[in-house]
């Protein structure tokens, strides 16, 4: 068996904010099947402390301002490292953000503190050894960092989930962080005149994986690379995209308990009914559409505020669950109560988005950029077909509605151009349309509900990129 170190800031069970949870959460059990030992390390969060007891298994007298231990469990996910460092992780607010919605001024060394904890167990600290490190995004780029800088011969691996965080830090705070003046280059972790936390797991570690293969394409344009362009595309032969799957157990419209369950796309309508209950929706013959989603400007969830009148006046509805951007909450509460055929709830329901994936016609997911995506697979796996922009990991998982398509009869959604609002519109003219051709919508619907979207094919990928890389 392979060991593989997992190093992330957030994982579903214990601490979620968006789908890197999920995604760490889900690629211990997707692994093991592939012969691999993922063990995971998280930070102490008031939440994980409650949910985990373990067994100490070493300690930091003073680690970033403080003592810290690790411990360890086996748990429902797999087996889990804690640092419990009360001074870095003991507070209310959300794990990124103080009560008033900053950023914690010290997140650098808070997460400094985990992929130094991380480097540890790959030195041998525990009886656990393992041969590959693998980490995620800008809270995990110092673990490559600190592994190379120490001679530690354990090869890493850095997923981006998302590379519009770049984990930056005034560069007067090197020293304090632990970081080596020398490497303040542009080939180090310098990112213009600041710190990466990022980039300095990008510039160290020995592969590079994203969450989408189109992803990976986008990720060497000054586009979407947000700075890293130019370092993505010296990198593009140890990059390499490999899509996002989901726990098809826990999202499993004939047994999933939180809705009214169904077989086939002909089961959904008693789902729809008490949806459009739940959203204070009227009954309609028009399609019911959803939004699950994280209120940010990558959502481009701006964009279909400006074209959802037109769309509603058609006769479509829409169900929106989401919460974030103070403005954005405002604009869409106040589009709510204007609209009869909107329903919207501020706020964060699991349960909520179950129901909503089961009663709906068809799920929006207009962004900007999107690295993978997971509403769109959950949209699919429960008959509601996506309408999505053609970028990332949307463009990657959902075929669209097109004359040949059609003909061939293997559309599963619509895809559109990004950040444009007239396209968003006419891809939604274009769902009216096909809603009201019962016979080729049941089809798409079919279509997407036989879509491959577990794990299986990934964890393939990631078992044959850890092999790869150990035979190099
Ligand atoms: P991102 O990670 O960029 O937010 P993803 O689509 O990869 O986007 O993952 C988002 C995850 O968070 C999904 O599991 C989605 O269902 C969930 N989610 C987002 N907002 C909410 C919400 N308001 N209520 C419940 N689940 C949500
Ligand atoms: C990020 C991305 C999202 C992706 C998720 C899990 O949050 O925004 O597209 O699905 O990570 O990889």
């Amino acid at each position: 068996m392979r060991r593989v170190l997992s190093v992330a800031s957030e994982c579903v069970p214990f601490v979620k904010t968006g789908g890197l949870a999920d995604v760490a959460g889900a690629l211990p059990a997707a692994l093991a099947a592939q012969g691999v030992e993922m063990h995971t390390l998280l930070p102490g969060y008031p939440q994980v402390l409650k949910q985990v007891e373990g067994e100490k298994v070493f300690a930091f007298d003073d680690l970033y301002g403080g003592p810290a231990r690790v411990f360890f469990a086996q748990t429902s996910m797999g087996g889990l490292y804690v640092l419990d460092a009360p001074h870095l992780y003991d507070r209310n607010g959300t794990i990124y953000l103080t009560p008033e919605g900053h950023d914690w001024d010290d997140n650098p060394e808070r997460y400094a503190a985990l992929c130094r904890a991380g480097a540890e167990i790959c030195r041998g600290a525990t009886d656990w050894r393992p041969d590959i490190a693998h980490g995620h995004d800008w809270q995990a780029g110092l673990l490559p960092y600190f592994l190379k800088r120490d001679g530690t011969p354990v090869p890493s691996v850095m997923t981006i989930h998302n590379i519009a965080f770049a984990g930056q830090a005034d560069a007067d705070r090197m020293v304090a962080l632990g970081l080596e003046p020398e490497d303040f280059t542009e080939d180090g972790f310098e990112f213009w005149g600041r710190i990466s936390t990022l980039k300095a797991g990008l510039t160290t570690c020995d592969r590079i994986t994203t969450v989408s293969p189109r992803y990976a394409r986008e990720l060497t344009t000054p586009a979407f690379g947000m700075g890293f362009d130019g370092l993505m595309t010296a990198r593009r032969g140890d990059l390499v995209g490999i899509l996002n799957g989901i726990d098809t157990d826990q999202w499993n419209p004939a047994t999933d308990p939180a809705i009214r369950r169904f077989k086939t796309h002909r089961g959904k309508g008693p789902a729809k009914k008490a949806l459009q209950k739940a959203f204070g929706l009227p009954p309609s013959d028009g399609p019911l559409a959803v939004v699950v989603s994280r209120l940010t400007a990558q959502k481009g969830l701006d964009v279909l505020l400006d074209v959802i009148p037109g769309y509603l006046h058609q006769g479509g509805q829409l169900a929106l669950l989401g919460s974030g951007d103070k403005g954005l909450e405002h604009a869409w509460r106040e589009a709510g109560a204007l609209h009869e055929n909107l329903g919207v709830q501020i706020g964060y329901d699991e349960g909520l988005s179950h129901r909503m994936m089961a009663g709906a016609d068809a799920v929006l997911v207009p962004s900007r950029f999107e690295p993978c995506g997971l509403t769109q697979l959950y949209g699919l796996r429960y008959g509601a077909l996506p309408v999505v922009a053609r970028v990332g990991g949307l463009a990657d998982t959902v075929i669209d509605a097109n004359d040949a398509a059609l003909k061939a009869g293997v559309p599963t959604g619509i895809v559109h151009a990004p950040d444009d609002a007239e396209a968003l519109y006419l891809a939604l003219m274009r769902m009216l349309e096909l809603h009201a051709q019962p016979q080729t919508w049941s089809r798409m619907v079919r279509n997407a509900m036989a879509h491959p979207v577990g794990w299986d094919v990934s964890a393939g990928q990631y078992a044959a990129l850890y092999e790869g890389l150990l035979a190099a």
